[in-house]
């Protein structure tokens, strides 16, 4: 090699392993707050459900008795629904499904809807979403009482047209100057309570971990 390229070479091979030497750091910091991630997510589910689903009134361990439901067409979105079972002595008592409602004003609201065996909502709860503050927010339980109109809701309560907000002909709420918002979480809410009406006996029966398809 001659002497002229030498200082070109040397430094193409530090940049080389700079660049190394980064993505490792990238791929390290990534792989470690991923961890993290999920069990701050797995911490808050858990808080927010035994909020509606109390402690005692189940004595399985949910996060062990978990399924997937992968029905893109249904749910209207191509999110997987996470489905925690509940089960006193091993009889159901309710399931607990994680849903991405479609449609806010700022994409995706992901929700928290738990339905007992009788099919009636114990409680929604939003986990997380990027709706505007003081005008989509509302559907946050720390914001309003709003989502607390869920509970003791099922298919007959109300029926049909019902399921919608005031906006469109329905009974639940939508916010001053905010209707985006409300309308993707009770249209979502909805879809839960009519997949759990025809998927009950399947989504106890499932074998945890298994996911059930129709895509
Ligand atoms: C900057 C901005 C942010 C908005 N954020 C939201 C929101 O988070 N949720 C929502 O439902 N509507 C939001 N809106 C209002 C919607 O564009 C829409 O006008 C409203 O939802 C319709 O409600 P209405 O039928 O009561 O007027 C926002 C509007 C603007 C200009």
């Amino acid at each position: 090699m001659s002497k002229a390229l030498q200082p070109v070479v040397r430094g193409g091979l530090l940049l080389g392993v700079i660049a190394l030497l980064g993505t490792a750091l990238l791929a390290g910091v990534n792989y470690l707050t991923h961890d993290r991630i999920v069990a701050q997510e797995k911490r808050r589910v858990l808080q927010q459900l035994n909020e509606i689903v109390p402690v005692g009134s189940y004595n399985n361990d949910l996060f062990e008795d978990v399924i997937e439901i992968s029905d893109p067409e249904f749910f209207r979105h191509p999110a997987a629904v996470t489905v925690y079972r509940a089960r006193l002595d091993g009889k159901p008592v309710s399931v607990l499904m994680i849903i991405t409602a479609p449609g806010g004003y700022n994409g995706d609201i992901r929700l928290l809807v738990a339905i007992n065996t009788a099919g009636t909502i114990l409680g929604v709860r939003v986990i997380s979403h990027r709706e505007t503050p003081g005008l989509g927010d509302p559907i946050e339980a720390e914001k309003s009482d709003w989502v607390f109109g869920f509970a003791q809701r099922s298919l007959h309560n109300p029926d049909g047209s019902g399921w919608a907000v005031k906006r469109d002909g329905g009974e639940f709420d939508q916010f001053t100057g905010a209707t985006i918002s409300p309308r993707a979480v009770v249209r979502a809410v909805h879809t839960a309570l009519l997949y759990f009406q025809a998927h009950q006996q399947e989504l106890f029966d499932t074998p945890s971990q298994a996911v059930i398809r129709n895509e």
